[in-house]
């Protein structure tokens, strides 16, 4: 097995091909850009791991490891419009930079690029590969009008909450990890295990992402502070606190909810969140949700020496700070 910074460095490698690639036309510049702003990388480095871990040939999986990214990045396009949030990785959000038709069209040409790379798998693999990225790419897009929908209802349930995040997030993370399995022809059982594992982990994540959203360091995160509490996001942290807030709390903080956005309004909504401890209550279900992604990994039939390595991830993920 590689350490996780060789897998880093394979992506890094194939990103900088795949954008050398794109021509010198102005509809590639924010697909450049944004490939340029890095981000973690995480879900290429999962596929690549995933197929080292059942001894598959790890450079056959690059090109379908960067579809996934390429995909994730083009969500990232569409998701910064529909959330309004002018920041991305520390800098200018695609639609700010340029405008929004530059980030709906160069996303969508992403989408197409991301297909490309996805099905660039031997032959044998496609029909199964293609059956696995059709289903994640739809259930995506449901995950995000989910979330979308919720902005405007005062009715959402921490269930259906955890379904929107397992729609909008858990699947392509899932996804990345089923994918390295299936192009090193692992056992579909194991290859079922680790993508349950990636369900998991991916609400784990999303939570985390919630608080991040909150209680992150800006300059970290390169993320607006407070975006979900503008935007009326329906977060694991606001439902928790509307659950948890005693009757002039919760008064205060619907009140709060119907104004327009502003300092004030962030100022106030982490001011609640913190009287209720919604951070720490946060922190005990994404951990719950890491615990459950672990059991998962925990039965798949191979190596510790090998299972350590997702071990490894998985924990980085829960103690990240961006
Ligand atoms: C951000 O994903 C969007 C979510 C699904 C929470 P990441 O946190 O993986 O973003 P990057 O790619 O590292 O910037
Ligand atoms: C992102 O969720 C999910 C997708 C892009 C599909 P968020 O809207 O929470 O992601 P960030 O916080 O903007 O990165
Ligand atoms: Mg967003
Ligand atoms: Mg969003
Ligand atoms: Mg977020």
């Amino acid at each position: 097995m590689k350490s996780i910074e060789e897998y880093q460095e394979i992506i890094a490698n194939g990103i900088e091909e795949f954008q050398n690639e794109n021509k010198d036309f102005s509809l590639y510049k924010p697909v450049n850009y944004i490939l340029d702003l890095g981000g973690k990388r995480l879900r290429p480095v999962l596929t690549l791991l995933a197929t080292d871990l059942f001894g598959g040939i790890v450079t056959d999986s690059i090109k379908p490891a960067l579809g996934i990214e390429v995909f994730h990045n083009f969500t990232l396009l569409h998701d910064d419009i529909m959330d309004n949030a002018p920041i991305r990785r520390g800098q200018a959000a695609v639609h700010e930079k340029w405008n929004v038709n530059a980030a709906i069209l160069s996303g969508d040409v992403m989408f197409v690029q991301a297909f490309t790379l996805v099905t660039s798998c031997k032959n044998e693999s496609l029909r199964d590969v293609l059956d696995l990225f059709n289903i994640t790419a739809v259930e995506v897009c449901e995950g995000q009008q989910l979330d979308m929908d919720f902005e405007s209802r005062n009715d959402v349930s921490i269930d259906e909450y955890i379904e929107m995040i397992r729609l909008k997030t858990s699947v392509l993370v899932a996804c990345a990890l089923k994918l390295g399995a299936v192009l090193a022809g692992a056992p579909k059982e194991d290859a079922e295990k680790l993508y349950d594992f990636g369900l998991n982990l991916g609400i784990a994540f999303q939570i985390k992402d919630d608080i991040l959203d909150v209680f992150g360091d800006a300059a970290l995160v390169g993320k607006k502070v407070g975006g979900d509490i503008l935007a009326n996001k329906k977060t694991y942290l606001l439902l928790r606190a509307l659950e948890d807030a005693d009757e002039s709390q919760n008064t205060l903080l619907k009140s709060w909810l119907s104004k327009e956005s502003s300092v004030e309004k962030v100022a106030a909504v982490t001011e609640i969140f913190e009287i209720l401890s919604v951070k720490q209550k946060s922190d005990e279900v994404m951990d719950d949700y890491y615990q459950r992604s672990i059991e998962a990994l925990d039965a798949i039939q191979i190596d510790d020496s090998k299972k350590k390595y997702l071990h490894g991830f998985a924990a980085g993920l829960m103690n990240r700070t961006f």
